[in-house]
């Protein structure tokens, strides 16, 4: 799966997702994560993006026509039409079930904003969804889509072992069960002994009723056994 990133700050994002588990699958070719700078596009002297807002106002916006440039760019990239997803707090909620969604997609578009915000006419020309990561404000996009690339390349297939998928939170729409490594004893507290005893279905039994029992308690709005 291809991904590409139209942004002001290109090394936040690469350096952001060049760690661990992407990075190894960015290595073996699993996916692909590239970025087009929207300075590049700026079009005049000063390398300059941004512009004021008509009707005044605080802040400043990105001009259209760099980000459209940008845009028409990373098409140069790209061998489908690709979902254009511009990061802001307006779009909807981002979760596990649109992680799901998007990783069935080839390629994805990520267009992240700064300042006060981009020009309204080119999120109108190229953008086909509005994505939120939480109701919650950041300085720019780019974060956002450092969130919503990690959750969605790690369901492509072949990123990481299925086995592990299947058991983490959310898969079922259920929290995950709480897991101990070596030593069975530590800081003064034992794994529980179910875990010891070596009976696989007793172990199940015990999992599922903490999967359970921990959304109960930390996010009854998930409702058991729905999926997010
Ligand atoms: N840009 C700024 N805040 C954001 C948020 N909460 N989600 C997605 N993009 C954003």
């Amino acid at each position: 799966m291809t991904f590409v990133c139209l942004t002001l700050f290109p090394e936040m994002i690469m350096g952001g997702l060049c760690h661990s588990v992407i990075k190894r699958a960015a290595e073996r070719g699993a996916i692909d994560i590239r970025c087009v700078n929207i300075r590049d596009f700026a079009g005049n002297r000063h390398n300059t993006v941004d512009d004021y807002p008509y009707g005044g106002g605080a802040g400043m916006l990105i001009r259209a026509q760099p980000v459209y440039d940008a845009y028409q760019h990373a098409r140069t990239m790209l061998a489908t039409n690709a979902r254009v997803v511009y990061m802001t707090p307006q779009g909807r909620l981002f979760n596990q079930a649109e992680a799901r969604a998007l990783a069935t997609e080839p390629e994805l578009v990520l267009l992240c904003g700064h300042y006060e915000g981009i020009d309204e006419r080119v999120i109108e020309e190229i953008v086909t969804d509005e994505i939120s990561i939480g109701d919650y404000v950041l300085s720019g996009g780019e974060l956002a889509a450092m969130v919503v690339i990690d959750a969605v390349a790690r369901l492509v297939p072949g990123v990481i072992n299925e086995a592990s998928r299947q058991d983490e939170s959310f898969s079922g729409g259920l929290l995950e069960y709480p897991q101990y490594t070596r030593p069975a004893q530590c800081l003064g507290r034992c794994v529980p002994s179910v875990l010891l005893s070596g009976h696989h279905g007793n172990v199940e039994d015990w999992r599922e009723a903490q999967k359970r029992e921990r959304t109960r308690l930390r996010r009854p709005d998930l409702q058991e056994g729905r999926k997010p």
